[in-house]
Formats: C-alpha cells, structure tokens, sequence
C-alpha cells in the first residue's frame, strides 16, 4: 500500500500505527513501504489479521448469505412465535445453503442464533419465549461459509410499535449509521465509539459497555482483534487501516446502561427492564472510507 494515494489529511494520525501525525511519519519517510509490512506490523503491534482481496471476496459472500437469511425471518416473523422457531430458520437455512451457524456450540453457547426480545440486550437463547404484538426481536446472525465468516444483526418490531419502542430502534439504527460514517483509514477506533456515544447519548438512551469483544474483529474467526467499543474518546485506540475488517453493533438501552446476566450464564438484560436494542454490520475499511460486508439500508 503507498500510503500518498489514500486521502488521509497531513494532520491525521498516520495510518501506520505509530500514533503520531501522518506529516511527521509516513508521509515523509512511510515506515511501512507496502502491505506486507503493514500486515505484519499490525498482527504483531495489535494481533489484527488484515484481509486481502481472497478473504474479502470470502467474507462479502458470507455477508451475503447473513443478509438473506435475515430476510427469511423476517418474512416469517410474527406475534404468537416462539423464538425457538427462529433458532430452527436460522439453523435450516444456513445448512441448506452450505454454512454453518457460529454460534452453535461457541463458547458452549447452545443454540444457532441470538434472539434478544425488548429487555434482553443481546445473546438471547432461543427458546419457549413467545412473540407478542408491540414487541422488538433482535435476531443476530453468524453464519461460516468456505471458512470466512460475517456477522449481522437487526431489532425487528413485531406488530405495531409503541412509542418507546419505535424511539430506541430508531435512535440505535441512526448510531450505527453515524458509527460507520466515521470509519475511513487515519481515523481511529475510539472515533467510531465516539460518534455512537455522543448521539446515543444526545438522544437520552445510553450506550451498553460490556460486551467491548462484541464489537470485534471479524472474518477467519468469531471476536478476532480489534475490539470495538460503542463509546469512547475521540483519536483513542487502533488506526484503521485499509484490509481491517470488524463489526460495529451498538447496544442501546432506553433507562440505564446497567445490564445482568441472567442464570442460563449467556442472556444479558437491561437491570431496569428498560427496552434495549441493537444493529449490528461487518465493516471493511478501504482505502476511501469503508464498505460494508453485510449491506442494509441504515
Ligand atoms: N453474533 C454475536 C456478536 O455480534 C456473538 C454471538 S455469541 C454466541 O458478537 F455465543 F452466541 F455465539
Ligand atoms: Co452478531
């Protein structure tokens, strides 16, 4: 990579991780010449695995496959389900199509899919729930195909929405939209949590920190490096350099920002029992800005 093509401002942190300004590093003497180096000084400084064109063509298909089989549930969402249900498209799907869930058996997770309905914030286990009119149902979908994984996820409204319900999806789909619109190379991951945080929080719902592996390094593994946090300060964190590849999936909780974990060790709730939602992308930063491996319209 010749870092004199990308449009990184002399006064941005230079993309080669030094932490210092690009005019005082790369731009006048780069300390990376190409993108073998580059590669190799991100494993070694932050064990981040960047990707080449072969794995991105990989993970966009996979990314592909995630999307579909979120508009399969879609499709067949409706009040009066059990979210077992979900577990059992999402499982059927994806094997009939030559992939295989990553959450099953991940961590000793028991299922194929998180669905996390109203309070449950994330990592909701399939099962007896049923769906009622008025609720939202996050369905978040891995799925491995070839090797190459992507991860996606969207809070659905069952039914009609109240006013609470409409207002956190909203204001979550927004952050993830403003979220991504700072990811480009030269910026850095705290500015990607920054942007979530500062609008979440403008809106009055807060942002979820557990869960900072959540936001990960995707592709070759489930939570790779980097992690991603949905909050943070501006120029904190990891450069973002062209071939990183990471999910960005905000939680946000209309009350307080307190969560628990419920005994089955993996369902997260909001402490309040506060409506909280979630959308969650797998991002490819490019050499202009970044593409999204699992487009949907934000
Ligand atoms: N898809 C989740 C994420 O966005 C992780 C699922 S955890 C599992 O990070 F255990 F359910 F697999
Ligand atoms: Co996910």
């Amino acid at each position: 990579m010749k870092f004199t093509k990308t449009k990184i401002g002399r006064n941005d942190l230079c993309p080669c991780g030094s932490g210092k300004k690009y005019k005082k590093c790369c731009l006048r003497k780069p300390r990376v010449s190409n993108s073998q180096d580059l590669k190799t000084s991100y494993y070694k400084r932050y064990k981040i695995r960047l990707k080449e064109s072969g794995d991105i063509a990989g993970i966009r298909k996979t990314g592909r496959l995630v999307l579909d089989t979120l508009d399969m549930v879609e499709e067949k969402l409706q009040s009066g389900m059990q979210t077992e249900e979900i577990n059992t498209l999402v499982h059927d799907y994806t094997l009939r199509h030559g992939a295989k869930p990553a959450p099953l058996h991940y961590r000793g997770y028991p299922k194929s899919v998180c669905v996390s309905v109203n309070e449950v914030i994330c990592h909701g286990i399939p099962g007896k729930r049923i769906l009622r009119d008025g609720d939202i149902v996050n369905v978040d979908i891995t799925s491995i195909l070839d090797g190459y994984l992507a991860d996606a996820n969207k809070t659905f409204f069952i039914g009609t929405p109240g006013e609470e319900a409409e207002r956190i999806v909203r204001v979550c789909k927004e952050s993830l939209k403003r979220g991504l619109e700072m990811v480009r190379p030269g910026n850095t991951i705290g500015d990607i949590g920054w942007a979530i945080q500062t609008y979440a929080e403008g809106e009055k719902c807060s942002v979820v920190r557990e869960f900072v592996e959540i936001g990960s390094g995707v592709g070759f593994e489930f939570h790779e490096a980097p992690q991603v946090p949905h909050y943070g300060k501006k120029r904190d964190g990891v450069v973002l350099v062209p071939g990183m590849v990471f999910t960005v999936e905000p939680m946000l909780n209309l009350g307080s920002k307190d969560i628990k974990v419920l005994g089955d060790q993996w369902t997260a709730v909001t402490k309040d029992g506060s409506l909280s939602a979630q959308f969650e992308q797998t991002i490819l930063v490019t050499e202009e800005g970044y593409e999204s491996l699992t487009p949907y319209p934000l």
